[in-house]
């Protein structure tokens, strides 16, 4: 199994200051850099825009994706993508048209990524398999920052890699030092962290967790 990636959410830090966040995340080597886009529909709390995709890549050289909480995301792509998103992850349960979001995110030349809430199953990937770049498995329900790990969501990590042995899996909430390696034990190869990354100290926690993972 290859190394751990680390992808922190900026969700949890400081809104009347990210640009020193976005900074932080780069200087402290992130994988990826995770965007937590809320439309006020698909749930409840609205976040931000491109516009914070486009600071957020210019802050660094770390690749940045967006996590399209929102429904019909499609209507979303051309925004983020001409942000310069590497990746748009969207949600299966908020496109009917999932195989084809994910053909047209490949067609523009970015990595498509479908995010499950903890209710739905793991099967509803397993048509998108071929067309998809990374499964996104929801450890909390989405919409907010700090809540506590689902730890049965664990085991839809491991169904999948027991579907896709090659698939990128991340899982997404209540990630943390020591959750950390029962994820990477149940096959996640990209883990999302947010709060508990600001608690732990950005460079400090991104090392806690990628030890914990070796
Ligand atoms: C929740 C978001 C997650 C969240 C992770 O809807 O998708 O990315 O920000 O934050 P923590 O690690 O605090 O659960
Ligand atoms: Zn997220």
């Amino acid at each position: 199994m290859s190394r751990v990636r680390i992808c922190p959410s900026i969700l949890s830090f400081p809104p009347d200051n990210y640009a020193a966040a976005l900074s932080q995340l780069h200087e402290a080597g992130s994988d990826w850099i995770h965007l937590d886009v809320m439309d006020g529909q698909f749930v409840p709390p609205i976040t931000f825009g491109a516009e914070l995709a486009r600071a957020a890549v210019q802050a660094g050289p770390s690749p940045v994706e967006a996590h399209l909480m929102t429904l019909t995301p499609e209507r979303h792509f051309d925004a983020f993508i001409a942000a310069g998103c590497r990746r748009i992850i969207f949600h299966a349960e908020a496109a009917p048209h999932s195989h084809r979001l994910c053909q047209q995110l490949r067609a523009a030349g970015i990595e498509a990524g479908v995010a499950i809430n903890p209710g739905t199953p793991v099967e509803a990937l397993r048509p998108l398999l071929a067309v998809m770049d990374l499964a996104l498995i929801m450890t909390v329900n989405p919409g907010w920052g700090g809540q506590a790990l689902i730890e049965e969501c664990l085991d839809k990590a491991a169904k999948l890699r027991a579907l896709a042995p090659d698939l990128a899996i991340q899982v997404d909430g209540g990630i943390d030092g020591s959750s950390a390696r029962r994820a990477w034990e149940a096959g996640a190869t990209d883990l999302v962290s947010g709060s508990w990354l600001t608690k732990a100290g950005v460079r400090e926690g991104i090392a806690a967790m990628r030890q914990a993972c070796a």
